[in-house]
């Protein structure tokens, strides 16, 4: 795992554009694992500011998302599908049929989920998925207790998350209790799994992913797992961790054919 602590949020998702746009850089028709939430939508701005003013060409880019709640009209307004296009889709100039969200409103959920991941390996995967991280340690909606082997499927979602979430459905009452989540097991098959997680409150669970056990209790500790995790923080969502001196010196030592 490479952690990078960036002093604030900012910086940290400036970093993750400039990743990004390396791997569109380097293969026009990459495909891309993204994730909502409030986590990248700073890293949504930043796409869209270098698309505009860097000419950065979205017309080939593939895209899958993690996850849309079941039961949520695609202009739902707090369906992720609503979010995507809103926060990046409609600003860049991707293909609206190169766009992949999983479709709430499916009726037959685990052939649709089947199709799915089909449709992933038909893209030849993932180059890079775009994490968040839930209070409880949850990647996608995987919360804790999920296999770490599991595949694109039908979650309930625990408690905590619907809480967490209230605020988008005016009210917890609203909130759907589940959703369809491309599994941990789909993404540790992404090429690169960038993490990203900021502020106190994802401390914990920081710590727990990425210096304790290997847990399905903690599903984002399952990218303990993968060749090639990134683990993106402000100071704050770091502020749990032991080993921050060590992950500081490394990242000043990086090599320059590794820097992006
Ligand atoms: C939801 C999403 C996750 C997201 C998490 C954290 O539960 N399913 O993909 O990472 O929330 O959200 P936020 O980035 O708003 O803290």
């Amino acid at each position: 795992m490479e952690v990078i602590i960036q002093p604030d949020s900012q910086q940290a998702s400036w970093l993750a554009a400039r990743l990004i746009k390396k791997i569109i850089q380097e293969k026009p028709n990459a495909v891309l694992g993204l994730a909502t939430g409030n986590t990248p939508l700073q890293l949504y701005k930043f796409l869209i500011k270098m698309h505009r003013e860097e000419g950065l060409d979205f017309s080939q880019v593939r895209t899958f998302n993690l996850d849309e709640y079941v039961g949520l009209s695609p202009d739902h307004p707090a369906s992720f599908h609503h979010y995507m296009w809103t926060n990046l889709f409609q600003h860049i100039n991707i293909k609206p049929e190169n766009v992949h969200i999983p479709d709430g409103l499916a009726s037959d959920i685990p052939g649709y989920c089947q199709k799915y991941e089909e449709e992933i390996k038909a893209a030849g995967g993932i180059d890079i998925q775009i994490l968040g991280l839930g209070t409880n340690g949850h990647i996608g909606f995987n919360e804790p207790s999920s296999s770490l082997s599991s595949r694109t499927r039908i979650k309930t979602l625990t408690d905590q998350t619907r809480k967490n979430n209230a605020v988008f459905f005016g009210g917890e009452e609203n909130v759907p209790y589940h959703a369809i989540t491309m599994g941990i097991g789909t993404i540790l098959e992404a090429r690169i799994c960038l993490l990203m997680a900021f502020g106190r409150k994802k401390a914990r669970a920081i710590a727990m992913a990425v210096e304790g056990p290997v847990t399905a209790m903690v599903p984002a500790s399952a990218l303990q797992l993968h060749p090639k995790a990134i683990i993106l923080l402000d100071r704050e969502a770091a502020s749990e961790l032991k080993n921050v001196d060590y992950y500081h010196w490394v990242y000043e030592h990086k090599p320059d054919w590794q820097k992006f």
